[in-house]
């Protein structure tokens, strides 16, 4: 099947990322959030991204004019998705309200179009249950930040058919990224392995094994992990590792249970870079009253 045009559901970190990496491979790219403030933001964040890659050499003028000459945005889920051959959904990650966005593109969409979710963890095939094209749901699992990772994670659910799967590892190459395609499982291949890890840094910290700087320094000097596992709960989000962790626990077993020191630190609203505070402090980030 081919796609020409892409409707990102959900602004925030991923959202804004995936609009990006969309536009510039050349699809007309349609991005929607609830929030009209953070809608601004993401669709900015598309133009800054493009002018830093002119900046770094990896774009040029002419693919950023392309980028941005598709770059539309829509103030409802119905509106985005109208147009769209591929949706592709970015909101938090709590499995009603993905439903319900589902629901809401299987009313209003083309009735060939793709549905994908961005999700970390969650069952794709739950979600595709609620539509009335299965085979045409499937998970796309990008990376954060997206501009900058290399990866795509298909999510194979129980009813994708190859027709799809077919399609997004088209789409994932013409947005530059190297494709795995894995069977439906709690957490996939990678949010399942980083979780663990993640969880077991928590552990350590609050056993006063080590600071969390010397942990991250253990992991990315002595392991050559790129980043250390608090570096990168920061980025994540706390709140978005938690409720990984809670669905791995539930489905999975108490291997995955979430540490308390992570509960705490949620509780405290230290979510991360987002929030201006996580494991490390971000004063920059606060001030800027990034979302
Ligand atoms: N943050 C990461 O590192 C990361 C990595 C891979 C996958 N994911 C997954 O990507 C998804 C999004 O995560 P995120 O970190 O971008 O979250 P986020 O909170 O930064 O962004 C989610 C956005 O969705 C918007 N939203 C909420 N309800 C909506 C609705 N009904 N319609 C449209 N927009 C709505 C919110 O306003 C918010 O801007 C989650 O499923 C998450 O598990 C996150």
């Amino acid at each position: 099947m081919e796609v020409n045009k892409i409707a990102v559901i959900g602004a925030g970190t991923m959202g804004r990322g995936i609009a990006y990496a969309a536009a510039l491979g050349g699809y007309c790219t349609i991005l929607e959030d609830v929030s009209a403030p953070v809608l601004q933001q993401g669709l900015a964040y598309v133009r800054e991204t493009l002018e830093e890659g002119i900046a770094r050499g990896k774009v040029t003028p002419l693919q950023k004019e392309q980028a941005l000459a598709c770059l539309g945005s829509a103030g409802s889920v119905e509106e985005a998705c109208r147009e769209a051959d591929l949706v592709i959904e970015a909101a938090p990650e709590e499995m009603e309200l993905k439903v319900d966005i589902f629901c809401i593109l299987d009313k209003f969409a083309k009735p060939g179009a793709i549905f994908a979710s961005n999700t970390s963890s969650l069952s794709i095939t739950e979600i595709a249950a609620v539509t009335c094209r299965p085979e045409k749901c499937v998970g796309m699992h990008f990376f954060n930040p997206v501009p900058k990772m290399k990866l795509l994670e298909i999510v194979r659910a129980l009813e994708t058919s190859e027709d799809t799967l077919a399609t997004c590892r088209e789409v994932g190459r013409r947005m530059g990224k190297e494709v795995v395609v894995v069977r439906e499982s709690p957490g996939f291949v990678t949010s399942r392995i980083n979780a663990l890890i993640g969880n077991e840094a928590f552990h350590m910290l609050q056993e006063g094994i080590a600071s969390a700087e010397d942990i991250d320094k253990a992991m990315r000097l002595g392991l050559n992990h790129p980043m250390g596992p608090f570096e990168l709960v920061d980025l994540v989000g706390l709140d978005v590792r938690l409720s990984i962790l809670e669905y791995l626990h539930n489905t999975l077993g108490e291997k995955y249970r979430p540490s308390p020191l992570l509960r705490q630190y949620v509780k405290a609203g230290r979510l991360g870079r987002k929030a201006g505070r996580g494991v490390y402090e971000y004063p920059d980030a606060k001030a800027k009253g990034q979302a």
